[in-house]
C-alpha cells in the first residue's frame, strides 16, 4: 500500500467511524482516536521526525490534509447529529394546530333560575319582601300551623318523605310545599313589631314571597320527586280578594308579557284558606291560546292560621297564594316534559342562555 493510499485509508476510517457515532458523546470518543493527543493523526506526525527535511515537507504537507479532512468529516457529522437532534426535538413538540382549541363553556342560569329571578323581580316592584326557608321541616310548620291537624284528611293530598331526626309528635320531613313560610316568616314579622302591636298600633303590612325546593313522594312527566314553589302572602288590616285580583293578574301578565292574558279564579278547597280558589289562565295567542291553564292556589288566609302567626284575625285578614314556577317555565318556553328540568343535560340547558 503506498503511503498515499494509507492515509486516504485512515480518512475512510474516520468517516465511517463517526458515522458509527449516534450521539454527540460517540462523536467525541470516535473523534479521540483520530485526533486525540494520543490518535492515528498525532502518531503519523511523531513518526516525520525519522525523514528527511525534504521528505518531512511532502510527507507533512500530505499528513496535514488527512487532518484536515478527518476534521472536515467530523464538522459534518456533528452538523448531522446536531440537526438530527433538533428534528427530532420538533418532532416531538410538534402542534397540531388543526386541533380545536379547549373552548371555555359560558356559564348561564338554569330556566327555573330564571323564572325564579324573574317571579322575584316582579313581585318585588310590587313591595313584596323575599323570603328563604327551611326544606327539612316540621310537621308543625308544614301542616298542623297552616290548619291540617294530624287527622286532617287533607294532608294524603300530599305524598310526604319523612326523615330522621324528629319525634312521634313532632315528626321532620322534605317540606311539601313553600306555606310554612307563611307562618316562618308572619311570626318573625310579629315578633319585630310586638311593640307596636301591643301597644294596640297596626303593624306593617305582611307582603312577602318565597320560593324554593319542595318534595313529595311523586313522579311521571309532570311531576317530580323535587319541584320548586313560590308562596306568596299579603297579610294587612283590609287586603281583600280583589287585591290579589289585582296583585296576581299583574303578575301573570308582566311573567308572560301577555297584556291581554286572561285570569279565572276557579273555587277550590285548601286548609289554610278560606275561600280558596285555584287560579287558571288563559292565553289569547300563541300555541296555548284559548285553553285554561292552572298555575296556583290561593286563598284568603284562615283565621286559625292567622291565629298560628300570632295575629288577631278579627283585625288581621289577608290572602296566600302557591305557584309552581316549574309550570310557569313550561309554560314561558314551551317545554312538555318536566324532568328534562332535572336530568342536567347541557344540551337542552344551554337553550335558555
Ligand atoms: N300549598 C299549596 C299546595 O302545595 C298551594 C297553595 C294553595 C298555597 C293556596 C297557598 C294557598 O298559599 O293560599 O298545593
Amino acid at each position: 500500500m503506498s503511503s498515499q493510499s494509507i492515509l486516504d485509508d485512515l480518512v475512510d476510517q474516520a468517516r465511517s467511524s463517526f458515522a458509527q457515532a449516534l450521539s454527540p458523546a460517540d462523536l467525541e470518543n470516535a473523534k479521540a482516536v483520530f485526533l486525540g493527543k494520543a490518535g492515528r493523526v498525532t502518531e503519523l506526525m511523531k513518526g516525520l521526525a525519522a525523514l528527511s527535511v525534504d521528505e518531512k515537507k511532502s510527507r507533512g504537507a500530505a499528513i496535514n490534509q488527512t487532518k484536515q479532512a478527518i476534521e472536515q468529516a467530523l464538522t459534518e457529522r456533528r452538523q448531522a447529529l446536531a440537526q438530527a437532534e433538533l428534528d427530532a426535538q420538533l418532532r416531538a413538540e410538534a402542534l397540531d394546530v388543526s386541533l380545536p382549541g379547549r373552548q371555555r363553556m359560558p356559564g348561564g342560569l338554569h330556566p327555573v333560575s330564571l323564572t325564579m329571578e324573574r317571579i322575584e323581580a316582579i313581585f318585588g316592584s310590587m313591595g313584596f319582601d323575599v323570603a328563604q326557608g327551611p326544606e327539612i321541616e316540621t310537621d308543625w310548620f308544614n301542616f298542623t300551623a297552616l290548619n291540617t291537624p294530624a287527622d286532617h284528611p287533607a294532608r294524603s293530598m300530599h305524598d310526604t318523605f319523612y326523615v330522621e331526626g324528629g319525634t312521634p309528635d313532632e315528626p321532620h320531613l322534605l317540606r311539601t310545599h313553600t306555606s310554612p313560610m307563611q307562618i316562618r316568616y308572619a311570626v318573625q314579622h310579629v315578633k319585630k313589631h310586638r311593640a307596636l302591636i301591643e301597644r294596640g298600633e297596626l303593624m306593617p303590612e305582611i307582603r312577602v314571597i318565597a320560593p324554593g325546593r319542595t318534595y313529595r313522594v311523586d313522579s311521571d312527566a309532570t311531576h317530580s320527586p323535587m319541584f320548586h314553589q313560590c308562596e306568596g302572602l299579603w297579610i294587612g288590616e283590609n287586603v281583600s280578594f280583589k287585591d290579589l285580583k289585582v296583585v296576581f293578574t299583574d303578575f301573570c301578565r308582566t311573567f308572560f308579557e301577555s297584556k291581554d292574558l286572561v285570569l279565572r279564579f276557579r273555587p277550590s278547597f285548601f286548609p289554610f284558606t278560606e275561600p280558596s280558589a285555584e287560579i287558571d289562565i288563559q292565553f289569547q295567542a300563541g300555541p296555548l291560546a284559548g285553553r285554561w291553564l292552572e298555575v296556583a292556589g290561593s286563598g284568603q288566609v284562615h283565621p286559625n292560621v292567622v291565629r298560628n302567626m300570632g295575629l288577631d284575625p278579627e283585625k288581621y285578614i289577608g290572602f296566600a297564594f302557591g305557584m309552581g314556577p316549574d309550570r310557569l317555565t313550561m309554560l314561558r318556553y314551551g317545554v312538555n316534559d318536566l324532568r328534562l328540568f332535572f336530568d342536567g343535560d347541557i344540551r337542552f340547558l344551554a337553550q335558555f342562555n
